[in-house]
């Protein structure tokens, strides 16, 4: 039996999902997609209402957070093209600017470039708030949906080789689902450059939990064992130091070349945006996950939005 753990809960970090949780949001998020192909949407937040509140850049979030929100019948106050539209510009803290919102809003979504920023935000508000990024730091629901592309794409979360490539250093979404991946028998597999290596701690935190594990600077090193080969954006935004952001800028293209070394079933993800790690004659490939990807995102969300408000 699948029992709803979210209402009035904050998501603020993979950590709080286990198999149970994880299995319980799969399942609704799978019903999500369900009654959208059969019938675009329903009323069951109807009345309810979601604020988004960007203060960083977006497209895939905020947008399928405001379709799902849309999809399930509830409103959207949309602060996100911008909070310099916003009383932030004027110096309101975010203290201030959540208890101000959940006087409209029954949820607030925040994506802001502190890490721990979702954490503080949860502090003050008495409405759930969901992390939509904080930094460097993670990024859960983009978590949940890339582990729900590899189950609905590959049936399974089991027994699976996963190799990640990329900015592991400041890729929030490699950090989150790395966390994610510990709770199954899973390979690991971390391509990146030297400076891109994934955090020390996290890569602790890999091996005490006894996973196969390997670092590699090399895409060939992995191609052909993986089943899920998950590529990241170098996250120039993140450096302090431009001129190494442009040393290690376009280190890893998936070509199809590469893609022809790969197996047949396998996915390539991407948490998007993309600025060149695929080339865009891999994307007829039926293993190029990254646009079903993307739709899974309003699934979960809606999937989310529904089990913390109690639906
Ligand atoms: N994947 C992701 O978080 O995309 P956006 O930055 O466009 O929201």
């Amino acid at each position: 039996m699948l029992v709803n753990s979210f209402i009035n809960q904050d998501i603020i970090s993979v950590t709080q999902f286990d198999p149970a949780k994880l299995e319980y949001i799969f399942a609704r998020a799978h019903e999500m997609r369900q009654m959208v192909e059969a019938q675009n949407g329903n009323d069951l937040l109807k009345g309810r209402v979601l604020a988004c509140l960007f203060y960083e850049p977006s497209t895939r979030t905020s947008s399928s957070f405001i379709a799902a929100m849309e999809r399930l019948g509830g409103s959207v106050i949309p602060i996100t093209q911008g909070v310099q539209f916003s009383s932030v510009s004027k110096g309101e803290t975010l203290a201030d600017t959540v208890r101000t919102l959940e006087q409209y809003a029954d949820v607030i979504v925040l994506r802001h470039p502190d890490v721990g920023s979702a954490h503080v935000a949860a502090e003050y508000a008495h409405v759930p708030i969901i992390n939509a990024g904080d930094g460097a730091g993670e990024h859960p629901t983009q978590a949940l949906l890339d582990l729900f592309t590899i189950w609905e794409e590959l049936g399974t979360l089991e027994g699976l080789k996963v190799a990640m490539v990329g900015d592991l250093r400041n890729g929030r979404t490699v950090h989150s689902l790395t966390k994610l991946l510990m709770h199954y028998n899973v390979s690991l597999r971390f391509v990146s450059p030297e400076i891109l290596r994934l955090p020390l701690t996290l890569m602790n935190e890999v091996i005490d939990h006894k996973i196969d594990v390997r670092e590699t600077h090399d895409v060939a090193d992995v191609i052909k064992n993986a089943d899920v080969l998950y590529v990241t954006r170098v996250q120039k935004e993140r450096f302090t130091d431009l001129a190494q952001y442009e040393e290690v800028k376009g280190h890893y293209e998936i070509t199809p070349e590469i893609m022809s070394q790969a197996k047949q079933k396998m996915v390539v993800m991407h948490p998007l945006p993309r600025v060149g790690e695929i080339h865009y004659a891999v994307d007829n490939d039926p293993r190029a996950a990254y646009f079903r990807q993307v739709k899974n995102g309003m699934y979960i969300r809606m999937a989310l939005l529904a089990s913390v408000l109690g639906k």
